[in-house]
């Protein structure tokens, strides 16, 4: 097979430059260095990830317990936020990133299906809590929210260091 090349330089210039990439490319890739950075990268987007998923959850907490006025609209929003926050950490959980500046505990890795049973139990009760944020019935919000602050709780728990 051959590729058109740019005029005035040689098939053999060519060939040295694609192998010298790929050199690079290839150390980059298998490097420590780099496998630090990508394991470092999952535990900030997690940390991130629960962040913001905590900014959107307070703000519900303190209106089902009547520390801020019930605004149907918001609590609703911040449902919706939730629910789909909720799908979001668990990429972040990648083989290697259980030490460093994290306080999430290896037994994540040995005891997976343990915790992606919990992180389940977070997308089903958020998204019934968007749900019942619809229907605007404070009682039943607030059960619900209980509902799915417990499953922060229980995660926490048995899967974050305190
Ligand atoms: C399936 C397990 C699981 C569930 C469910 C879960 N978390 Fe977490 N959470 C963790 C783990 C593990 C960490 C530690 C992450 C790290 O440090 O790498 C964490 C960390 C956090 C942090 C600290 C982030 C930081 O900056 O270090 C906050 C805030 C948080 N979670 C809030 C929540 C809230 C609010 C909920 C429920 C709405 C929730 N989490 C549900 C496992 C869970």
């Amino acid at each position: 097979m051959s590729f058109p090349r740019p005029a005035g330089v040689s098939r053999n210039r060519l060939t040295t430059g694609v192998l010298a990439a790929g050199v690079v490319l290839a150390s980059l890739l298998a490097s420590p260095a780099a496998l630090a950075d990508k394991t470092e990268d999952a535990i900030q987007y997690r940390q991130a990830v629960f962040q913001t998923l905590a900014w959107q959850f307070s703000p519900m907490g303190a209106m089902v317990k009547g520390k801020q006025d019930y605004d149907a609209e918001e609590f609703r929003t911040r449902a919706e936020r939730l629910a789909l926050l909720a799908q979001m950490p668990w990429e972040g959980f990648i083989a290697g990133s259980y030490d460093g500046d994290t306080d999430a505990l290896s037994k994540i890795e040995s005891d997976r299906a343990g915790f992606d049973k919990r992180a389940e139990a977070l997308m089903t009760q958020s998204r019934a809590l968007a749900d019942a944020a619809a229907s605007q019935d404070l009682d039943a919000l607030r059960s619900q929210f209980v509902e799915t602050a417990k499953t922060c709780k229980g995660c926490h728990q048995q899967y974050r260091a305190d």
